[in-house]
């Protein structure tokens, strides 16, 4: 039966999806190695992989491992990897001292990493929650997380770490007027290239749960950290901590968590064109290993699908636990 003029559609939009060539043709969006970033978990020891329980496939690594890792994600073609230090009870204090350690484990793997994999770009964190009895990301005065204090120790953490020679700073703590003093500092103490991710828009997050047990805080944390991550009720007060952060010095900014604030992504992106990231955090990593374990959903069509939304929503990468496997699942 032929259709007539008035029963074909008119558009028949199913043309450019007909085969793998043609989808490829129309392709909106890529999704490459060399979008991702690879965060990783550093303890202490010598020849240590502890899996994580609550991340499946997620390890924490002892330096010597780690610089293996970091061989790895270069020759996989990631750009960039990320440090988190998983710290013990006994290096917890509550002047946080060992943030700025120049012999921390942070910059010791950095000091080994950028020996061993020089072209392998190194971020790190700046936040006080590894190294306080506390668990907050920052001084705790009267039940109150106290931000001009906390600043100046963030601004030390920084120096030590820009001194062990990160490429990248990634302040993750949400405390108000960090970006500014921490690029004045770094001005003036001769590391001017160093550049900041910052974690601008930054929320009071469920999803965070498994990387509070990778880094040991989850034992440590009192209450709750919404006096200074954002409520996930609002989204201009993104735009607004975007703005601050970048007048302020920010080479980049970050959303997290990432797949359920692809809005603020989009809008960040509109709004500032500035090179825009996303953390798919612990939670979200840990809900599609879970799903897939059980059978319930393709875990590596998952994993794709979930890091192109990123770059569908105007990110220019995503830290991501699938680096690894997303890198060669690319390849
Ligand atoms: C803390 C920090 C957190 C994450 C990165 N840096 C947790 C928190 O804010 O409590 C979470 C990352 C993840 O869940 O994967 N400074």
């Amino acid at each position: 039966m032929k259709p007539t003029q008035a029963t074909f559609p008119a558009t028949r939009l199913r043309r450019q999806r007909k085969s793998p060539a043609l989808r490829a043709l129309v392709a909106e969006n890529t999704l490459g190695p060399g979008d991702l970033i690879w965060p990783l978990f550093v303890r202490d020891g010598e020849g240590v992989e502890e899996p994580v329980p609550s991340m499946p496939g997620v390890v924490r690594r002892s330096v010597d491992k780690l610089v293996e890792v970091a061989r790895e994600a270069h020759a996989l073609g990631i750009p960039a990897i990320c440090l988190f230090p998983y710290t013990g009870a006994d290096k917890r204090t509550s002047d946080c001292a060992e943030a700025w350690n120049p012999d921390n484990l942070s910059n010791r793997a950095t000091r080994a990493i950028k020996s061993a994999v020089p072209d392998l770009a190194i971020m790190t964190d700046v936040a006080l929650d590894p190294y306080s009895d506390t668990g907050h990301d920052g001084f705790v005065v009267d039940g109150e997380i106290v931000n001009d204090e906390t600043v100046e120790a963030l601004v030390k953490q920084a120096m030590s770490q820009a001194e062990a020679g990160v490429d990248i700073i990634g302040p993750s703590d949400m405390m108000d007027g960090r970006i500014g003093a921490i690029r004045t500092a770094l001005e003036s103490g001769g590391h001017h290239n160093v550049l900041l991710l910052s974690y601008a828009a930054k929320y009071a997050s469920a999803f965070y749960g498994p990387f509070r047990d990778a880094v040991g805080a989850s034992g440590a944390l009192r209450g709750d950290k919404k006096t200074y991550q954002m409520d996930c009720a609002n989204s201009d007060e993104a735009l607004r901590c975007v703005a601050r952060d970048l007048a302020e010095g920010a080479d980049m900014v970050m959303v997290k968590p990432g797949m359920p604030y692809l809005d603020i992504c989009r809008r960040v992106k509109d709004e500032f064109a500035a090179p825009t990231f996303a953390y798919q955090v612990s939670g979200e990593y840990a809900m599609i290993q879970a799903a897939a374990q059980q059978g319930w959903i393709d875990g590596d069509r998952a994993m794709l699908e979930s890091l192109m939304a990123f770059k569908r929503a105007g990110c220019d990468g995503v830290l991501t636990y699938f680096a690894p496997a997303a890198a060669r699942a690319l390849q």
